[in-house]
């Protein structure tokens, strides 16, 4: 399937549904460029400083915390329903001790602009060039979602990517609303 350059909020609302239904796919490479990819549910997009940006918040517990530290592209990788097993097994396992993109059979293809790979298997991608990152602060948010979020700390570092590319697959839009 030929994947078509498209506006960035072409599949911004089918984005946000897998986003919340099963996740989506953050793909990051250290400062070895090997790629290791973990689930996300929680970030955004929209325009920033005149630019398209995809937002999205990791934790500093998180093997992609440390690899985004040291080479902060990343690409954000919209899978079908199919890949919902894959997808469930990347947010439960760490990079630092799994290859998640061979136990899940996930293909690295090379991205066009920037060195974390895409995933073949998803539907819609988006590479991300990191222009700004700033952490959580519990001294100014609200009580309610701190409670919720943050029983244990671990406050997220937000990362503003941004999307110098974005493409899918031609049928991208069949393929995500069934
Ligand atoms: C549905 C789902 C959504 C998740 N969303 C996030 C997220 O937005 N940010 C985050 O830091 N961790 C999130 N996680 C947890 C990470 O994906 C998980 O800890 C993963 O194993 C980290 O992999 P890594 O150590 O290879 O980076 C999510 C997990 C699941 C299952």
């Amino acid at each position: 399937m030929a994947k078509v350059t498209v506006p960035y909020t072409q599949h911004f609302a089918l984005t946000m549904r897998r986003m919340r239904e099963d996740g989506l796919l953050l793909v990051t490479t250290g400062a070895d460029g090997r790629p290791n990819v973990m689930t996300i549910g929680w970030g955004t997009m929209g325009c920033i400083w005149g630019r398209p940006v995809f937002i999205v918040l990791v934790r500093p517990s998180r093997y992609t915390y440390s690899r985004l530290e040291e080479s902060s592209d990343f690409t954000v990788n919209v899978p079908p329903r199919e890949l919902a097993a894959a997808v469930s097994h990347c947010g439960t396992v760490s990079g630092r001790e799994h290859d998640k993109f061979a136990e899940m059979r996930l293909t690295p293809v090379p991205s066009r602009q920037v060195r974390p790979p895409i995933i073949k298997e998803c539907v819609v991608h988006y590479e991300c060039r990191t222009l700004h990152r700033n952490d959580i602060n519990p001294a100014t948010l609200a009580q309610a979602v701190l409670d919720d979020a943050y029983p244990e700390g671990d406050f997220h570092r937000v990362y503003f990517g941004e999307i110098v590319a974005a493409y899918a697959d031609e049928d991208a839009a069949q393929r995500l609303a069934r």
